[in-house]
């Protein structure tokens, strides 16, 4: 019998990779999304790319009365992985009550189902920015927690201490935190992709809605930072290949392998690139020219990051494969094949 994984938030970017991987591997995949910030089409490019249908039911976590009634009907869940929430660094800014009460309000309840039907496994999406501007680099998952820099990374710090709280006092949870570095690109058949709303906020959407001349210029945000070409640097993690832990860290979990009922893991290539590396890697597979200009600094960027995945390498026996270039071109494909051109 193929294990039944819920897939909060699987209609989106991470989670909708994540479904074709787990359904890859013959899980059987229920998704549970409100579809806030993801459109309902992506699930025909999960069947067009798996030959499999996940069970799909449009359901809000904030609304408490209504998850609990999901669960009564889905008792039989043999795992959670939690990608739900908002996501905007911005928004969160300037609405941070709405950011608590989603990415917090929604945790919990699921949390609270968890406890009462004995649903032992979570798999969590945390996010580098718990670490603010580390002291060291590459940072590794000791590094001390810095005050966040926006509601919405404090949604992240306080779901981790919400999450082992709860399986303090309820030791038959265990769970695995997986803190991303910045995830990048799209699935290779170019039938799903990262689809932002309005305006995009992060790098790489804006690079290709450029170059496809829905945006009519990149804004590079400093070029006075302390680093080898003055740009920002992070690491940029392949969707696919941060798709793939998931996989691994379900499979630790239901196999009983984990070492510590709470486990936390960095998901990151290792690798430092700078935005105007991002930007060399976009036109050299692209063969396209992009239009951009140095600006001032946005408020609120830790100057460079880059992952220590040493542990997730040894310990989950996953590391990512793909690089750079490659990445940028699924970017492009996925772009260019979305606006048709
Ligand atoms: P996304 O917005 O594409 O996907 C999130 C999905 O959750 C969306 O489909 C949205 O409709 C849904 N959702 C939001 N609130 C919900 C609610 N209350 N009930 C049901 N569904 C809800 O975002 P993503 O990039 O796929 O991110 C997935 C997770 O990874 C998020 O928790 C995000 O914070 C985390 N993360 C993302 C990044 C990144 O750069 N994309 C980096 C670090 C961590
Ligand atoms: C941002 C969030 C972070 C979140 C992550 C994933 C901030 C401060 N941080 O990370 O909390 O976890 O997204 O959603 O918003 N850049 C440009 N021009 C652009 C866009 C970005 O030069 O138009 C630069 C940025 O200055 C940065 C790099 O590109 O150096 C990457 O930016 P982005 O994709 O927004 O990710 P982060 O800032 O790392």
């Amino acid at each position: 019998m193929s294990k039944k994984i819920l897939v909060t938030g699987g209609i989106g970017y991470i989670g909708s990779h994540t479904v074709v991987e787990l359904l890859q591997q013959n899980f059987e995949v229920f998704i549970v999304d409100n579809l806030s910030n993801s459109h309902i089409s992506v699930l025909e490019g999960i069947e067009k790319i798996t030959g499999k249908k996940p069970h799909f039911t449009k359901l809000d976590l904030v609304n408490k009365l209504a998850v609990e009634q999901y669960f009564t009907k889905h008792h039989d869940i043999d795992a959670v992985i939690h990608f739900a929430a908002l996501k905007s660094v911005n928004e969160s800014v300037a609405e941070p009550l709405k950011y608590y009460q989603n990415n917090l309000g929604s945790l919990i309840n699921l949390l609270s189902n968890m406890i009462s039907l004995k649903l032992n496994y979570l798999v969590f999406s945390s996010s580098c920015t718990i670490y603010g501007q580390p002291d060291r680099l590459p940072v590794n998952e000791e590094a001390p927690k810095k005050t966040p820099l926006s509601p919405y990374g404090n949604t992240k710090q306080i779901a981790e201490e919400i999450i082992l709280d709860t399986i303090n006092a309820n030791d038959f949870i265990k769970a695995i935190s997986l803190r991303y570095f910045n995830p990048i690109g799209s699935h290779p058949s170019s039938l799903i992709g990262e689809l932002p709303l309005g305006i995009p906020n992060n790098l790489v959407p804006y690079v290709t809605q450029t170059a496809a001349g829905i945006r009519q210029q990149l804004k590079v945000y400093g070029n006075d930072y302390n680093t080898s070409d003055g740009t920002c640097i992070r690491d940029y993690i392949n969707v696919v290949d941060l798709a793939k832990a998931h996989v691994v860290a379900v499979n630790r979990l239901l196999e009983n392998k984990t070492k510590e009922n709470f486990e936390v893991f960095n998901l990151g290539t290792g690798k430092g690139y700078s935005v105007l590396d991002v930007i060399k890697a976009f036109e050299k597979v692209s063969k396209k020219k992009l239009n951009y200009a140095f600006t001032e600094r946005r408020s609120g960027d830790v100057e460079q990051v880059w992952a220590d995945a040493t542990k997730a390498n040894k310990v989950l026996g996953w590391k990512a494969e793909i690089g750079l270039e490659e990445t940028m071109l699924s970017a492009w494909n996925w772009e260019k094949k979305y606006r048709g051109i």
